[in-house]
């Protein structure tokens, strides 16, 4: 960049010039001062006049990633789109920056990116909900995230051409910077297929978002329906704990159990129905007759082999029995 830059003062240099002796040079055609050329976005001119490929090449420059133009291969390089940024909509105006002409360090840009950074959370979000208040931001401040002070960028990479977070594959890597304890679920045996790359952890949460566990329905039930739907019911025969909440149940990261239970039947059951003996009763319900069928002998069994409709029965033909989930 060094020569770059000496070359850009120099070309500052001439253009004052040029502008003290602005009736010369309208006569003589001749070459006209050479200014930087905007390279990719409009009006970066006055950045990549020193910020260029040189810059690329030098690792100690980026603290998180390693291409300044690489900006101009990302959404935000589609100079074709009137809504595309340019430099300082991001990092400000920072005209102390541009006005520094030491060989040392120039002052800070207005606002600083980098992790070490003073400027707070809020005002580098700020550049960024200029453009992207609306839609899965409605809420961002008040959701979780938003409250603990993170900033886009603490997910967000917008310079590099794949920002990690956006991808199918690469999103868990940044999650589990924070979030160790899903890392550990997340590959348990029975787990959704996130690590596997075919869901990702935005397919149930929206991590801009203030719904409860920033989930992208407003409830656990909301969001588990929206791709197990043959669980919504009503059904004829509904069970209670179901139409609550799956997550009594399931895990919705991963557990050591099949079908991402919380615990094995019988252990799972008789959180609430009687252990002493089959049929138990569900804790809260008043003890009434029980069929006799205390001889079925379920001990060591699982109850879902009899009980095989456990999110709930259509059946008609036998009330009694398809009440139980039995068909
Ligand atoms: C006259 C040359 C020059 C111009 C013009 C210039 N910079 Fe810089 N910039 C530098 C130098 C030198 C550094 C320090 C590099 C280092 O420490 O390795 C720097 C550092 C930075 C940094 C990292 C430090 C910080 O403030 O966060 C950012 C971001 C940055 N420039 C953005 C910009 C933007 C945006 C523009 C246009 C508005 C711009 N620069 C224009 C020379 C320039
Ligand atoms: C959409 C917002 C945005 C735009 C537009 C943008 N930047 Fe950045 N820039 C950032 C963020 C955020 C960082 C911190 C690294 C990251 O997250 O990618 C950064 C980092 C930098 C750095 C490196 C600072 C360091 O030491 O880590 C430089 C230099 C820089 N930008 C220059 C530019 C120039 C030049 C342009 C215009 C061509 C530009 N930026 C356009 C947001 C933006
Ligand atoms: C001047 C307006 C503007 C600013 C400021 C801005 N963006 Fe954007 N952003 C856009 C536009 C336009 C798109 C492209 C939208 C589209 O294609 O529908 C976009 C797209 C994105 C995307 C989607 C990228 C993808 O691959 O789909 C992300 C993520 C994003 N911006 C994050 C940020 C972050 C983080 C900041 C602040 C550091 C920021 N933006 C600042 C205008 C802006
Ligand atoms: C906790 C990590 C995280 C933070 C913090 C974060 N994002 Fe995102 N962002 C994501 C993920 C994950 C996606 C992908 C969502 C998807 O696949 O639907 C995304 C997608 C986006 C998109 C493109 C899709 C859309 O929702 O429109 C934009 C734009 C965006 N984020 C902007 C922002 C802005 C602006 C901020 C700060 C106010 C921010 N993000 C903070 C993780 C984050
Ligand atoms: C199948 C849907 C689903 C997927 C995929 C998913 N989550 Fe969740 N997550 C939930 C639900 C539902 C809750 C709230 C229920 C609960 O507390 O168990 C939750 C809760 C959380 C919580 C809050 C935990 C607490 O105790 O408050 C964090 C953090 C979290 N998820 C992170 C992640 C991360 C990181 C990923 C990706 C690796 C991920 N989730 C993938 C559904 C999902
Ligand atoms: C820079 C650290 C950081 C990153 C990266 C991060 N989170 Fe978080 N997240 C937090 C903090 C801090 C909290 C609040 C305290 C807690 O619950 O652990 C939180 C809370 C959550 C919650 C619970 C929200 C609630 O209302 O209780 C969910 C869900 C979550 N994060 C999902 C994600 C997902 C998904 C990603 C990746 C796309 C992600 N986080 C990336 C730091 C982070
Ligand atoms: C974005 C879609 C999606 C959402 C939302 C979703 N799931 Fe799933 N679920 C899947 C996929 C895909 C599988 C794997 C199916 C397969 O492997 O055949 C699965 C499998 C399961 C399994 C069986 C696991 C096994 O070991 O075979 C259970 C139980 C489950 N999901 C419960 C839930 C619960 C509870 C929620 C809400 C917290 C939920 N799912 C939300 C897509 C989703
Ligand atoms: C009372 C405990 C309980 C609750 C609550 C519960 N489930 Fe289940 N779920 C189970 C059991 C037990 C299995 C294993 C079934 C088997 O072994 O036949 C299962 C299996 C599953 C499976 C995989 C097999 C299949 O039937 O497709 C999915 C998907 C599933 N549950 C989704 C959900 C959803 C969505 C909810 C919330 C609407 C929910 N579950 C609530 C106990 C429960
Ligand atoms: C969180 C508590 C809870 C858990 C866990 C639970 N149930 Fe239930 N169950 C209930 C409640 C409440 C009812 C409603 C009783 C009623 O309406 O008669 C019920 C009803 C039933 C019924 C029908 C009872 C009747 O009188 O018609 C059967 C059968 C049943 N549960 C089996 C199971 C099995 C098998 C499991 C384990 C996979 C299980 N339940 C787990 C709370 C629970
Ligand atoms: C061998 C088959 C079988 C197994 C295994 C089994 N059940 Fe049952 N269960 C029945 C039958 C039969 C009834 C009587 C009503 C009916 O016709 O459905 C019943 C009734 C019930 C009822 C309703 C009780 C009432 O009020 O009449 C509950 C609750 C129940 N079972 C829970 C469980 C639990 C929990 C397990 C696992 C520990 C379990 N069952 C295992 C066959 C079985």
């Amino acid at each position: 960049m060094k020569c770059l830059r000496q070359f850009f003062m120099l070309s500052v240099l001439l253009g004052l010039l040029g502008a003290g002796s602005g009736l010369a040079l309208a006569a003589t055609p001749a070459k006209p001062a050479e200014s930087p050329k905007d390279l990719i976005l409009k009006g970066d001119a006055k950045c990549t006049g020193c910020h260029d490929e040189a810059d690329d090449a030098k690792p100690t420059m980026l603290d998180l990633h390693p291409s300044v133009l690489s900006i101009g291969k990302t959404k935000h390089g589609t100079k074709a789109d009137g809504r595309t940024p340019t430099c300082t909509d991001c990092h400000g105006e920072s005209e102390k920056h541009l006005a520094y002409r030491g060989n040392d360090s120039p002052p800070l840009t207005d606002r600083d990116f980098r992790k070490k950074t003073k400027t707070s959370a809020a005002e580098r979000n700020g550049a960024c909900l200029d453009c992207h208040q609306g839609g899965n931001r409605i809420g961002w401040q008040s959701s979780a995230h938003s409250t603990q002070d993170l900033a886009c960028t603490s997910c967000h990479q917008v310079h590099a051409r794949n920002d990690k977070v956006m991808g199918k594959a690469t999103q868990t890597e940044t999650c589990f910077t924070c979030h160790k304890e899903q890392r550990v679920q997340i590959n348990k045996p029975s787990h959704h297929p996130v690590i596997e790359g075919k869901m990702t952890c935005s397919s149930c949460h929206n991590v801009h978002g203030d719904n409860p566990k920033q989930l992208v329905k407003n409830s656990t039930n909301e969001t588990c329906y929206t791709c197990h739907m043959e669980k919504r019911g009503p059904f004829v025969h509904n069970h209670q704990p179901v139409s609550e909440d799956c997550s009594i149940c399931h895990q919705p990261h991963g557990t050591n159990v099949d079908n991402l239970l919380k615990a094995r039947s019988p252990l799972l059951c008789q959180e609430c129905h009687s252990h002493d003996s089959h049929p138990g009763q569900a804790a809260t319900l008043p003890n009434g007759t029980t069929n006799g069928t205390g001889f079925l002998g379920t001990v060591g069994r699982g109850c879902m082999s009899c009980h095989t409709n456990i999110h709930g029965g259509n059946s008609t033909v036998n009330s009694a029995t398809a009440g139980r989930f039995r068909r």
